[in-house]
C-alpha cells in the first residue's frame, strides 16, 4: 500500500494497515462504479480531487450525492471541471454549472426516502467516499457534521474509503461508525469546509424573517431547512422561551439563541432538551460547539425526517423557502424559470408533519419579486418549467415582505385574493386581471388597495376583561370573516349599523368594508385567535370627504365582545390613524337610541358636537390641528387601548405611547 506523506496520527496507529493515500484509494474504483460522495461540509475533497485528477480515470463512473459544498472545482469562466457524470438529489453551487453542461442527473425526491431506495438497491452504491473524525478509544469514528444519507450508502457500498480528519468534530447521536467497517483510511489535515452565510441585508428579506419570527410562539420546535431566510429569522427570536430544534439542517444561527438561553428544548416531545439535526452547515464556531457535545443528537435523515416523528413534535414550525407560488397555492421549490435549482430536500415531509403537529406551523416564504425586481414570484399559474413541490392541498402559511397569508382550508377565490395582497403592488393589477380571467375571482370583484400592507398599523390590545385582540388594516381576503361577523349581530345591532333591516351582505357591500384604497377609504378589523383559526370580532372604517376633510365612521363589534372596550380601541386606533394623515375629525350618523355609540363618541379625545334631528343624531368629533400631548392624551390612550398593547411592527415592538408620542 502507498505511504502517507505525513507522520501518522497516534489515534490511527492501530489501524495503520488500512491507511493509504487519496491517489491510491482512487485507483480502487472500477469502471462503471456508482460512487457515493459524502455530503455538505463533510464532502471528502481530497478523494474527489484525486479522482478528478487521475490520468486514466475509471470509465462510466457515476458520482452520487445529496449535495456537496466546495468539493468540485470550476474554471475561471465558471464552468464545472468535473470529468464524471453525477446523480444528485439537490442542485447546489457545486452542481449548478455542471447541470447546465449536461453532466448532472437531478433526482427530485424527498431525501429521507433515499435510504430506503438504496436499501432496495434501486439507487445503486458501489463505493462510498466519506470524511470522518479520528477514532475514539473504542475505535469509533464520527461522521461529524453530515449524517444524512451516509449510513444508508455505507450499508450498500462494496468499498468504503474515508478521509480521516482530526478537525472533524466528533458529533454525538446516531453518528458513529466502527473504523473496522472502513476499508481504506486516508488521513487529511485540512480544516473542515465552512459554510459562511453572508447575512442578507436586504430590507425585504429581513422583513420576511421578522414576520416569520412574529408567528413563532414560545415552546416551538423549529425546522430551518436549507433556505437562508429561515436562518435569518432566528435572530429575531431572542425574546422567545423554550424553543427547540428538530431540523434537517442547523447553522451558526442557532448559537446566539443558545447563548441567550432561548433554546432549551424543554417543550419538545421527541428528544426533549436535545438539538436534533442531520447536517450542520456552519463555521468552525458551530463545529467546536458540537464537538463531543451531548446536547446535539446528529441522526440519519430518515430518522430526523420521519413524518410520524415530525408530526409528534409539539408546535413544530417548518420553514421552506420557495422560488414561486401560484394563486391557487401551488409552491415551486426546486426550479425557477425552467432551471433546476436547489432540491425538494425534506420540505414536503416537514411541511406535512408540521401541519399535523399539535400547534404546528408549516410556513412557506419567498420574496415577492425576483432579486432584480423584474418578475413577481407570485404568479397566476406556475410557468412551464416550474413544478409544484408543495401541492395546493398542503400549503398553510405563506409569507412575503408584504405580510402573512394563511391558505389551508381556504377556497381558490380566498387564496387568490390573499396572495395578490402579498404580491408587490406593481404586479397586483396584472395578477388580479389574470385571476379574473382564470375564473378565480368574480368579474365584479375590484382591487382597491395597491399599497404594501402596513404592518406598523397592527396593534395587539388587551381589553377590559383581559382578552386580547389584534387590530389591523382590513384586507379584501377578510370578506368572509366580516360576513360571519355581520351574521352574529343582533337584528337591533344590524339596524343601528345600517339604518335598515338587512338580511345579508352582497359581494359589493362586504368588499366596501374591507377592500378599501387606504387613501380616502380606511378599514380595520379586530382579530381574535391565532392566524390559522382567527375570528373577526370587530370592524371599523372611515371614508373621507375631501371637501370637509372630515371622515365618516362606522363600527360593528361581535355581541360577545361588546362592552369590553373593543369599540373604543377601534375608535382610538382610527383617530390616531386619521390624525397622522391630517384629517380634521370624524362624523357619524347614528340612531337616537344608540347609547353605546354616543358613549363611544364621548370616549374620543376631542370635542364632540351632537346635532339631533327627528330620526337621527349627527356626531362631529373634531381633532386638534396637532396631536394633543400630555397626561390627558395619555390617560385617553390608556383607557382606549389598555396598557399592554403591542405593535407588530417589523421594526420591533413599541412601548405604550407616552406623553412624548
Ligand atoms: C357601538 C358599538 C360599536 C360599541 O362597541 P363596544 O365594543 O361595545 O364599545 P365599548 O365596549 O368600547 O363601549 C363603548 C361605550 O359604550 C358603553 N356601552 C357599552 N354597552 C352599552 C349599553 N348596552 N348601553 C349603554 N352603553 C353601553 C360602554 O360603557 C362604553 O362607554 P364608557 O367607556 O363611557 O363606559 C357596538 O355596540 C356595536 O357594534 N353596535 C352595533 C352596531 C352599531 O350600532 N354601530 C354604530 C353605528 S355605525
Amino acid at each position: 500500500m502507498a505511504q502517507t506523506p505525513h507522520p501518522l496520527h497516534p489515534a490511527l496507529k492501530p489501524f495503520a494497515k488500512a491507511v493509504t493515500t487519496a491517489e491510491h484509494a482512487a485507483t480502487l474504483i472500477r469502471n462503471g462504479d456508482h460512487v457515493f460522495v459524502g455530503t455538505g461540509c463533510a464532502a471528502p475533497r481530497a478523494l474527489v480531487q484525486a479522482l478528478e485528477t487521475m490520468k486514466c480515470p475509471p470509465a462510466d463512473v457515476e458520482m452520487l450525492h445529496f449535495f456537496t459544498v466546495k468539493a468540485f472545482d470550476h474554471d475561471a469562466a465558471g464552468h464545472s471541471t468535473t470529468h464524471f457524470r453525477h446523480r444528485s438529489f439537490f442542485v447546489g453551487t457545486d452542481m449548478r454549472a455542471a447541470l447546465k453542461q449536461g453532466l448532472v442527473d437531478y433526482v427530485p425526491m424527498a431525501v429521507e426516502r433515499v435510504p430506503e431506495m438504496m436499501a432496495l438497491g434501486r439507487i445503486p452504491v458501489d463505493v462510498a467516499l466519506i470524511q470522518v473524525s479520528l477514532p475514539d478509544a473504542f475505535g469509533y469514528v464520527s461522521l461529524g457534521v453530515s449524517i444524512d444519507i451516509i449510513p444508508a450508502a455505507l450499508s450498500r457500498a462494496r468499498l468504503i474509503i474515508a478521509e480521516v480528519n482530526a478537525a472533524m468534530p466528533r458529533t454525538m447521536g446516531d453518528s458513529t461508525l466502527h473504523i473496522s467497517r472502513i476499508h481504506h483510511l486516508v488521513p487529511v489535515a485540512t480544516p473542515v469546509t465552512e459554510f459562511n452565510v453572508t447575512p442578507v441585508q436586504e430590507a425585504n428579506v429581513q422583513r420576511i424573517a421578522r414576520y416569520i419570527a412574529g408567528i413563532i410562539d414560545d415552546g416551538s420546535t423549529l425546522q430551518i431547512g436549507l433556505g437562508q431566510v429561515a436562518h435569518e429569522a432566528l435572530q429575531y427570536l431572542t425574546d422567545r422561551n423554550d424553543l427547540g430544534i428538530h431540523s434537517d439542517v442547523i447553522s451558526d444561527a442557532i448559537i446566539p439563541l443558545l447563548e441567550h438561553g432561548n433554546l432549551t428544548g424543554a417543550c419538545k416531545t421527541h428528544k426533549p432538551f436535545k438539538i436534533v439535526a442531520s447536517m450542520a452547515l456552519g463555521t468552525r464556531a458551530l463545529y467546536d460547539l458540537m464537538d463531543a457535545n451531548p446536547l446535539f443528537s446528529m441522526e440519519p435523515i430518515d430518522a430526523v425526517c420521519n413524518p410520524a416523528t415530525i408530526a409528534a413534535q409539539y408546535k413544530l414550525v417548518a420553514i421552506a423557502q420557495a422560488s414561486s407560488i401560484d394563486l391557487s397555492g401551488q409552491v415551486c421549490i426546486d426550479q425557477f424559470g425552467g432551471e433546476f435549482y436547489s432540491g425538494v430536500g425534506s420540505q414536503g415531509e416537514f411541511l406535512r408533519g408540521a401541519s399535523r403537529s399539535p400547534g404546528g406551523k408549516p410556513i412557506v416564504c419567498l420574496t415577492a419579486t425576483t432579486d432584480d425586481g423584474t418578475q413577481s414570484r407570485i404568479r397566476a399559474s406556475l410557468l412551464s418549467g416550474e413544478s409544484a413541490a408543495v401541492t395546493r392541498a398542503d400549503v398553510h402559511y405563506v409569507v412575503t415582505e408584504y405580510g402573512i397569508a394563511y391558505l389551508f382550508g381556504k377556497s381558490i377565490r380566498e387564496r387568490a385574493t390573499a396572495l395578490i395582497e402579498l404580491a408587490h403592488p406593481r404586479f397586483r393589477p396584472a395578477l388580479f386581471a389574470q385571476a379574473q380571467s382564470l375564473g378565480y375571482l368574480s368579474a365584479d370583484q375590484t382591487l382597491q388597495n395597491l399599497r404594501a400592507y402596513p404592518v406598523d398599523e397592527e396593534l395587539t390590545v388587551t381589553l377590559k376583561d383581559g382578552r386580547t385582540v389584534m387590530l389591523r388594516p382590513a384586507l379584501s381576503s377578510d370578506a368572509q370573516g366580516i360576513r360571519d361577523l355581520f351574521h352574529h349581530l343582533s337584528e337591533a345591532d344590524v339596524y343601528t349599523r345600517f339604518f335598515r333591516h338587512v338580511r345579508g351582505l352582497s359581494n359589493a357591500e362586504v368588499q366596501r368594508l374591507c377592500n378599501v384604497n387606504y387613501d380616502s377609504e380606511v378599514a380595520f378589523v379586530a382579530i381574535s385567535g391565532p392566524r390559522e383559526a382567527s375570528l373577526i370580532v370587530g370592524q371599523s372604517c372611515y371614508f373621507t370627504n375631501p371637501t370637509s376633510n372630515l371622515a365618516e365612521t362606522a363600527f360593528m363589534v361581535h355581541p360577545e365582545w361588546q362592552g369590553c372596550g373593543l369599540g373604543t380601541a377601534l375608535q382610538a386606533h382610527m383617530v390616531q390613524h386619521a390624525m397622522k394623515r391630517g384629517l380634521r375629525g370624524f362624523v357619524a350618523e347614528i340612531l337616537p337610541g344608540n347609547a353605546r355609540m354616543l358613549h363611544l363618541a364621548h370616549n374620543g379625545p376631542r370635542s364632540v358636537k351632537i346635532e339631533k334631528t327627528s330620526d337621527s343624531v349627527h356626531l362631529t368629533q373634531l381633532f386638534e390641528a396637532t396631536p394633543p400631548k400630555g397626561p390627558a392624551w395619555e390617560r385617553w390612550v390608556r383607557k382606549a387601548t389598555g396598557w399592554s398593547h403591542r405593535q407588530t411592527s417589523p421594526d420591533g415592538e413599541t412601548a405604550p405611547p407616552s406623553s412624548a408620542d
